[in-house]
């Protein structure tokens, strides 16, 4: 059917194309776990040297859960907003301690740890853990709402519940992670909110924006 289709289409065309980036040579939880802190507010390519140079510093999350603070923040310096490195290091001292270094694998488990919200979690668990989780962030949001011509506004809290039931609906229940990274993939490039090419897409025949010549309509967000 349709959705089978759109889901053998994106990851055919994922496994072709798929960016190759530093954190997807394996599925550690851990590698996960930092380069989705890294890259909430930090372009990719911004991210990809700081990535490395941390992983080579703290190689382990126990190696960072027991690192001095102010080693964590100076590998930090310039990626800003560094409560997020001080709750990323929170977290590596939780997975070490309190969880004597088992990972919890579920999202649900995963949101109790510093720092890691619904977005965070959804990627550590469908990435690392093959669990079947959504995660959404902007441009999930973008990308699901072009495909679908989503109006609910995504500037609304209740609005996340309407994306996540329907991604849960298309979401492919053997490969969640690689699904996530190619809606990641596609909103950077062909469905990008600045310059997007709806025509050259992969899944333009199931992109209803498109289709309608409404792709700029989307997604629906009020000014708060
Ligand atoms: N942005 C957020 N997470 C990402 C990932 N895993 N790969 C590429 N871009 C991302």
């Amino acid at each position: 059917d349709k959705i089978q289709a759109f889901r053998q289409t994106l990851l055919s065309w994922y496994d072709q194309n798929k960016r190759d980036l530093p954190w997807r040579k394996d599925h550690d939880p851990y590698h996960v776990m930092v380069s989705e802190i890294m890259l909430q507010q930090t372009q990719v390519n911004t991210v990809i040297p700081y990535y490395q140079r941390f992983m080579a510093q703290f190689p382990t999350v126990q190696d960072l859960a027991d690192a001095p603070e102010d080693q964590v923040l100076k590998a930090w310096e310039g990626l800003g907003y560094y409560s997020r490195a001080r709750n990323l290091q929170k977290a590596a001292n939780q997975i070490a301690y309190d969880h004597a270094g088992v990972w919890p694998e579920t999202a649900s488990e995963l949101t109790k740890l510093a720092g890691i919200g619904p977005y965070t979690a959804g990627a550590i668990s469908s990435i690392a853990f093959n669990q079947v989780e959504p995660a959404i962030d902007g441009n999930a949001f973008r990308v699901f709402a072009r495909l679908f011509c989503i109006e609910e506004d995504i500037a609304q809290p209740q609005t996340r519940k309407v994306f996540d039931d329907v991604i849960r609906q298309v979401i492919d229940p053997k490969r969640p992670g690689d699904f996530n990274q190619a809606i990641m993939d596609l909103g950077s490039s062909y469905m990008s909110a600045k310059d997007p090419d709806p025509e050259h897409s992969p899944v333009a025949d199931f992109d209803e924006s498109f289709k309608t010549g409404r792709v700029l309509e989307f997604p629906v967000k009020t000014k708060k």
